[in-house]
């Protein structure tokens, strides 16, 4: 039956076949046809991309060989520089104080900096400039600012005219009229104009903008020219303008004396301790200057005589060779809860309370001239002193101590604080 189907079919299945078959070829070759395509887009997309690639490859490798002589350049540069520092440095002596840090400076490097130029003519370079030559200059890189003559354009200021003027109310103070040194000029301009773009002159147009600037001034004529040559022979309109103020109670006489180099002073006074300052606190916050007022600051004055001055910074009485000094300066850390109120040592004023010099044995409440509470006065005329028992109860607990005392410290918890700041306290007398 198959074939026989078949047979029937044939025609009209076999056509479909062909043609479907047909269709398939079609479309087989149309598929084939555009992936052919596509793939030979591709290979030339990869193609072009591969060579980019290595475009980009080789463009690399020559940058990193530019890089590289680079290096070696930068290298063999600093190689030398530090061989001409490492020479200097050398050739500093070692004895000489220097403490081995940092190098000498280079010559160029000084040279840089080095540029000021004194009414002399010291630091003026060589070189010259003539007034046409300033002229151009100066219209080029002043003359926005400055006016081309110099005259000032709004309220920049004018460099050229004024002569009659400096005796008036308002004298218009111009390089021609008023400036004593034509170095100021040469040296003002060459370092700091033009306005933003310090720096950039060089020194023939400094000469001829200087020599154009004169000129401007009437100064000189037209044919000038400036040189590092005639430059000090150029005499300013006014130079015998400024006089020094050298009257003695002025600065002036005061640093033109000879200063005394040694053996200036026959004794040497201690004025102040370092501690009392508080040059370098330790707690912070605590520091007697944040408390009391100039005037309270205790201050010393023990005189001593110039060979013994390093022996006698601490002597206030025979006693302290006595005193543990470890003991002492522990004290006088400890003293820092006192200070606000309390000062103590030569020259030691009340503060909000007494001083406490030669404290021990010292009758409570003696200090003339301080305000003690009624507690205080009433032990006073009893004639009560104070011991170092009497010290160290007050200190533990002052208003258990003296019933109605006006020092408002809670007191010290330790015992060992209170035998160190006993010790400080006799360290100043008592
Ligand atoms: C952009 C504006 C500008 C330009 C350009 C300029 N200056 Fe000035 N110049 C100033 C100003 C602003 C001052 C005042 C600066 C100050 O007082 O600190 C000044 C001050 C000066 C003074 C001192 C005046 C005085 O009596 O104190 C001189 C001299 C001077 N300039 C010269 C020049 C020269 C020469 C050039 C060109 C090479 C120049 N300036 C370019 C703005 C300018
Ligand atoms: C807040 C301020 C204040 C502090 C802090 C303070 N005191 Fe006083 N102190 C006073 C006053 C005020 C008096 C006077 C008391 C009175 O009259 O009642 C006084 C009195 C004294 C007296 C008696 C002096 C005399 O002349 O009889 C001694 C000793 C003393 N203080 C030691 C100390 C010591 C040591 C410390 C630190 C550990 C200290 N004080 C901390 C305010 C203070």
């Amino acid at each position: 039956m198959s074939k026989s189907l078949s047979h029937i079919f044939l025609p009209a299945f076999g056509g479909a076949a062909l043609a479907i078959a047909a269709a398939v070829v079609v479309a087989n070759r149309d598929y084939g046809q555009s992936k052919i395509e596509t793939l030979e887009d591709r290979i030339a997309q990869v193609e072009a991309q591969a060579s980019a690639a290595s475009e980009m490859a080789r463009a690399e490798a020559e940058r990193a060989t530019a890089l590289d002589v680079k290096i070696a350049e930068v290298q063999a540069a600093a190689a030398e520089r530090m061989e001409s520092g490492v020479t200097l440095i050398a050739s500093a002596p070692d004895a000489d104080g220097r403490y081995g840090l940092g190098r000498a400076a280079l010559v160029d490097e000084i040279a840089a900096w080095d540029v000021d130029v004194l009414p002399d003519g010291r630091g003026l370079p060589e070189g010259s400039g003539d007034v046409f030559t300033g002229e151009e200059v100066f219209a080029e890189k002043c003359a926005s600012c400055h006016g081309d003559f110099a005259e000032g354009v709004d309220n920049w200021p004018v460099l050229a005219g004024g002569f009659d003027t400096l005796g008036d109310k308002d004298p218009v103070k111009t390089v021609g009229s008023y400036w004593p040194h034509l170095s100021t000029a040469w040296d003002y301009i060459h370092r700091s104009m033009p306005f933003g773009e310090a720096g950039t002159l060089t020194a023939d147009e400094t000469y001829a903008i200087v020599a154009y600037i004169l000129y401007s001034n009437d100064l000189v004529d037209d044919e000038f020219e400036l040189s590092h040559e005639n430059f000090t022979a150029f005499e300013m309109h006014n130079k015998n303008g400024f006089v020094v103020d050298d009257r003695s109670e002025l600065e002036y006489a005061q640093w033109r004396k000879e200063p005394c180099m040694e053996n200036c002073k026959d004794s040497v006074e201690i004025t102040m301790r370092a501690t009392f300052l508080d040059v370098t606190p330790e707690g912070g916050g605590d520091s007697v200057m944040n408390h009391a007022t100039t005037n309270d600051t205790p201050t010393f004055s023990a005189v001593a005589a110039s060979d013994t001055n390093a022996q006698s910074v601490d002597a206030g009485t025979a006693d302290v060779a006595a005193v543990d000094p470890a003991l002492v300066e522990t004290g006088e850390k400890v003293f820092k809860k006192c200070k606000a109120c309390h000062a103590v040592g030569e020259g030691a004023k009340n503060k909000s309370g007494p001083q406490l010099n030669a404290l021990l044995g010292r009758t409570i409440g003696a200090i003339e001239g301080f305000k003690y509470s009624a507690a205080f006065k009433a032990a006073h005329d009893e004639g009560r002193t104070w011991d170092e028992t009497a010290m160290t109860e007050f200190l533990t607990k002052p208003k258990a101590y003296m019933k109605g005392t006006k020092m408002s410290f809670a007191g010290l918890k330790n015992e060992d604080d209170i035998a160190a700041v006993i010790a400080y306290l006799k360290s100043f007398g008592g």
